[in-house]
């Protein structure tokens, strides 16, 4: 397929973008950095430097090529959530970021005779808001804080596609990989011998391993029965003090010291939240229509992502 990609040169497009080139599709990538895959060559990739929430960047000729060529788009883009302080106006970047680029790149298909076939937009867990004891499946209701909030907006933007363009949303959980996101955090710290759960280690870790996800981005864009909402994470979502034992078993390294809540949020303010809380996430639909994941169970998942030799 010809492929529009936002937001895809962060953690997760680093193996999503390899992975659907090696599918043998064709990529154009809109970033807001020069080369973001600067040691990647092939005919069937190009990137523009364009920032995708500008809405000067849709008036640029080149992308509104790629987006009539497109036979279908994913859009990852959003500011990081777990980086920077939550100040307000980090909060409206965290918001604006992502309904904006939706926003933008849902009106210019729009303006198409033929808009793009499929729609594959991120959303995240966070959709559910937090519970200890709650279990969420796709029908449940949205929770009540500010990433809940974000995540409603994001897929509503993202819903306002062309009724010709099949829309499939992802509402990703915590992506493992070694080179960033949760994992690439913890890694250092355990690797030292100094790792444990963070906060009271009792919060729900709703995951996925980074290649899932990518398979599943191909799945959704290639498979018309997909359709729809998913909760993109693996079928056995843990705790974090479960989590941390794991890890330090893959690691052979103990899982000692718990993190107190307190230094989280001196660093995050209420950005904190997401790695202090979380929410217990069931792939429901992936499940009922058959998607095989090669990593459902965490132990072989954090053997893969902590030693990518592995896979
Ligand atoms: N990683 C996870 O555990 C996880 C969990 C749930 C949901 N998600 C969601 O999945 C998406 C991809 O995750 P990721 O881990 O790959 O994120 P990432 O590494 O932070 O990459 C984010 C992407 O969004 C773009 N971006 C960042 N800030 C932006 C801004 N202010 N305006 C416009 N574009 C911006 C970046 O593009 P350029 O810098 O190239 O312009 C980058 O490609 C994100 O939206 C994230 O919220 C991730």
């Amino acid at each position: 397929m010809r492929l529009l990609l936002l937001g895809c040169s962060g953690f997760v497009g680093r193996e999503l973008v390899p992975f659907l080139l090696e599918l043998g599709h064709e990529i154009t990538l809109v970033s807001r950095q020069r080369q973001p895959f600067a040691a990647l060559v092939s005919e069937r990739f190009a990137c523009l430097q364009l920032d995708p929430s500008d809405p000067a960047s849709w008036d640029n000729l080149g992308l509104l090529e790629a987006l009539a060529a497109a036979e279908g788009v994913v859009n990852l883009a959003g500011e990081p959530i777990a980086e920077k302080r939550w100040t307000a106006a980090h909060r409206q970047l965290l918001m604006e970021s992502r309904i904006a680029t939706t926003r933008h790149l849902v009106e210019a298909m729009a303006r198409l005779e033929h808009p793009p076939q499929v729609l594959v937009n991120a959303s995240a867990v966070g959709y559910y808001g937090t519970s200890l004891t709650a279990e969420f499946i796709e029908q449940s209701p949205g929770g009540e804080d500010y990433l809940a909030e974000i995540c409603r907006r994001w897929e509503a933007a993202a819903a306002a596609r062309p009724p010709s363009c099949r829309l499939v949303i992802l509402r990703i959980g915590i992506v493992l990989g070694a080179d960033g996101g949760a994992l690439g955090k913890m890694l250092p710290v355990f690797r030292l011998g100094f790792g444990g759960p963070v906060g009271s280690g009792r919060q729900w870790m709703s995951w996925i391993h980074r290649h899932d996800l990518c398979r599943l981005v191909a799945t959704a864009l290639e498979d018309p029965r997909f359709q729809g909402t998913y909760n993109a994470v693996a079928p056995e979502p843990t705790t974090m003090g479960g989590f941390a034992a794991a890890l330090g078993q893959a690691m052979g390294r103990p899982s000692l010291l718990p993190v107190p809540a307190p230094i989280l949020q001196l660093l995050l303010g209420d950005g904190a939240q997401v790695v202090l809380e979380g929410q217990r996430v069931r792939p429901g639909r992936l499940l009922a229509q058959g998607f095989s994941f090669q990593y459902p169970e965490l132990p072989a998942a954090l053997a893969a992502a902590t030693n990518p030799a592995l896979h």
